[in-house]
């Protein structure tokens, strides 16, 4: 078996950065994999990798056997042949069969033909499932892939093995194809049949699909939209987890003389001017524009693209990059929406979004309201956090950098786009890290009513009195209480309540000393006597424990709550301050989520170590290679 690993990096969302290794090979995901053709190179392979750095290259077995210099290629092999020395990815010809009507090959020969001229990555002869196929044909040619995948796997050992995912437009048979494709030993899960979705501007049931995928599938090895070359689809399929994309629209378009953006496709006989200064363009105007540089033009977009979206990925700002690009076009907002408004895919997405990002939340439009980040945060403050009791309450309208907590008044924000939001918890992301335009109106804050409401009638009795006011300084007995020192404690309290679940906050006892940055007015570590129990991290407010606290954590919460269990053979290793690699996580809290404060404990429930998360539960369960848990402190 080639050995092949698939390693997360960075995420955000559904997506992420991964080193995909195998062989002597190494790609870096989301990626593209450029479309070359035997015949015709309007760019050459090794432009490919020179200029635009292209680390891999898909290429087509069927037309390499049409081809004029198929015994080239048969004797020399396509490496030498396309003077490439990257990993190349070949397709076997069902795409052929389809768009040409009338080929015939056998599935073994594909394989053998592939494996001939020397493919890195080989396709099983999969049958492309039409959006217009009725039930019975779906079904058929579901299965005849199937089988015809796991036929390949018993032959296809010194190289990556696609496994395509039919089933046509009926969602069932999208799941029951990822399941099957899940279980057949594929090294790629690769989305077929989706190009007549993409031609037809169909891209809510391209997001079905997708994401019928991805929630069926196993989410450690890299997902393929077979046919996706359009930089306009690119970030919004990242964020649903595509990980790599294949391009021959570069040429074809250029063909046509069809410019491409991120905006869409433009005819450069339309054109009066060129929105680009890629190399191709500048200087240039549209009459100058000869099919090559088109075609150059549209892949300096192409990879432009992908690298935008790995920046934006590592910034944990892909929800910002999408709602931008998804205005292009009403097909994609649409898409977009229904991504978001769909229960379960938000539900999906929530499992794998990081739960603190490098980033501030913006606000670009009424979409971000929507994003599952916002679900999360109104579902945690409702389930987990409860006010103190015995004070005065004031309800402000918004957020209120004096309307701070002190022991006698509990301010809280009515309106924000997570509901109402006590202040003691404001300086945790994403609440205190959430930009939106100062008109905020009804329409961005959705649901504020109801959620007022809700507050009001669950803890009205928590209060001595509670009043809803507009601003800070309309509160009554502000003399008092600006000679009054924040409630610091209330926000430790809260912020362990918000982030663990209720309970945690039971860690704070003995002799609590809290210590407040002089500069920013913040709590900043968490002292009992001369231990420090925990910091509060300045970014995003996180509580991060120290040994004490983490021994305090593991007995006020629940068992296998935040914690990962590692196997005995991982134990020293952890102990010593090394990372948890997901290989040796035999068990985990199923709440936890990307980049969550975890304790590390062993088979026994013993605490072995801290550290951040990098992975939730269904990837620590699947993934072979890479790092679980980033340990902070191991226990010795
Ligand atoms: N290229 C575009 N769509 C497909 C597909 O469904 N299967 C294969 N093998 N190649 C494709
Ligand atoms: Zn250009």
């Amino acid at each position: 078996m080639v050995n092949a690993m698939f390693e997360i990096k960075y995420r955000d969302a559904c997506a992420r950065i991964c080193d995909w290794k195998f062989g002597k090979y190494k790609v870096r995901t989301p990626n593209i994999a450029i479309v070359v053709n035997p015949d015709k190179q309007i760019v050459t392979p090794a432009e490919l990798c020179d200029i635009f750095g292209a680390e891999i290259i898909i290429t087509n077995a069927y037309i390499i056997k049409k081809s004029k210099n198929a015994k080239k290629i048969e004797k020399e092999g396509m490496h030498k042949f396309y003077s490439w020395n990257g990993p190349i990815y070949t397709d076997s010809g069902t795409f052929q069969m389809y768009s040409h009507g009338s080929v015939t090959i056998r599935p073994q020969e594909t394989i053998d033909y592939q494996k001939k001229i020397g493919s890195d990555i080989i396709t099983p002869l999969d049958m492309f499932t039409l959006p217009k196929d009725n039930r019975e044909t779906a079904v058929h040619k579901l299965e005849e892939t199937s089988k015809r995948i796991s036929d390949a796997r018993l032959s296809v050992s010194e190289q990556l093995l696609v496994g395509p995912v039919q089933g046509g437009r009926f969602i069932d048979l999208r799941e029951k194809a990822s399941l099957s494709v899940g279980k057949s030993g594929a090294d790629v899960f690769a989305i077929g049949g989706i190009v007549p979705l993409m031609e037809r501007y169909e891209f809510s049931r391209l997001i079905d699909t997708v994401m019928t995928v991805k929630m069926n599938i196993p989410p450690g090895r890299p997902v393929h939209a077979f046919g996706c070359g359009h930089p306009m689809l690119f970030s919004l399929l990242v964020l649903a987890g595509v990980d790599l994309f294949d391009s021959a629209a570069y040429a074809l378009y250029a063909e046509d003389k069809r410019y491409m953006t991120v905006r869409g496709t433009f005819k450069i006989d339309d054109m009066h001017e060129l929105p680009c200064s890629c190399p191709a363009c500048s200087g240039k105007k549209p009459s100058d524009m000869d099919k090559r540089s088109i075609a150059m033009h549209n892949l300096y977009v192409t990879f432009g693209e992908i690298r935008t979206i790995r920046q934006a990925i590592m910034d944990g700002v892909l929800f910002e990059l999408v709602e931008q690009r998804v205005r292009a076009h009403p097909a994609l907002l649409e898409a977009y929406v229904h991504l978001l408004q769909n229960k379960d895919y938000s539900d999906f997405i929530e499992k794998y979004d990081p739960v603190t990002k490098g980033s501030a939340f913006f606000y670009t439009g009424a979409e971000s309201a929507m994003r599952p980040a916002i679900h999360r945060a109104r579902k945690r403050l409702h389930e987990r956090y409860i006010p103190p009791k015995g004070r005065k309450g004031y309800l402000v309208r918004s957020f209120d950098r004096f309307a701070k907590s002190t022991d006698n008044i509990h301010f809280i924000v009515r309106e924000s786009l997570y509901g109402v939001v006590p202040s003691d918890i404001l300086n945790i992301y994403p609440f205190g890290q959430t930009i939106v335009p100062p008109t905020a109106s009804k329409e961005t804050h959705p649901g504020a009513d109801d959620s007022l409401n809700k507050y009001i009638s669950t803890y009205r009795q928590y209060y001595r009195s509670l009043h809803i006011i507009s601003k800070y300084k309309d509160a009554k007995d502000l003399d008092d209480y600006e000679k009054e020192p924040h409630d610091h404690l209330l926000e430790a309290r809260s912020v362990l309540m918000y982030q663990y679940g209720g309970g945690a906050e039971k860690i704070l006892y003995g002799d609590i000393k809290l210590e407040v940055s002089r500069k920013t007015g913040r709590l900043r570590r968490i002292y009992i006597g001369k231990d420090i129990l925990g910091t509060i991290r300045a970014e995003d407010g996180m509580f991060v424990p120290a040994r004490l606290g983490a021994e305090r954590l593991k007995d006020a919460l629940k068992k296998i709550s935040y914690r990962v269990v590692v196997s005995d053979d991982a134990v020293p290793f952890v102990m010593e301050g090394k990372s948890v690699f997901s290989r040796f996580v035999i068990d985990a809290d199923r709440e936890i989520r990307p980049y969550d404060e975890v304790l590390i404990v062993d088979s026994s429930d013993k605490l072995v170590g801290t550290g951040r998360c990098l992975l939730n539960y269904d990837e620590m369960m699947d993934f072979r290679d890479g790092v679980a848990v980033k340990t902070r402190i191991g226990f010795s």
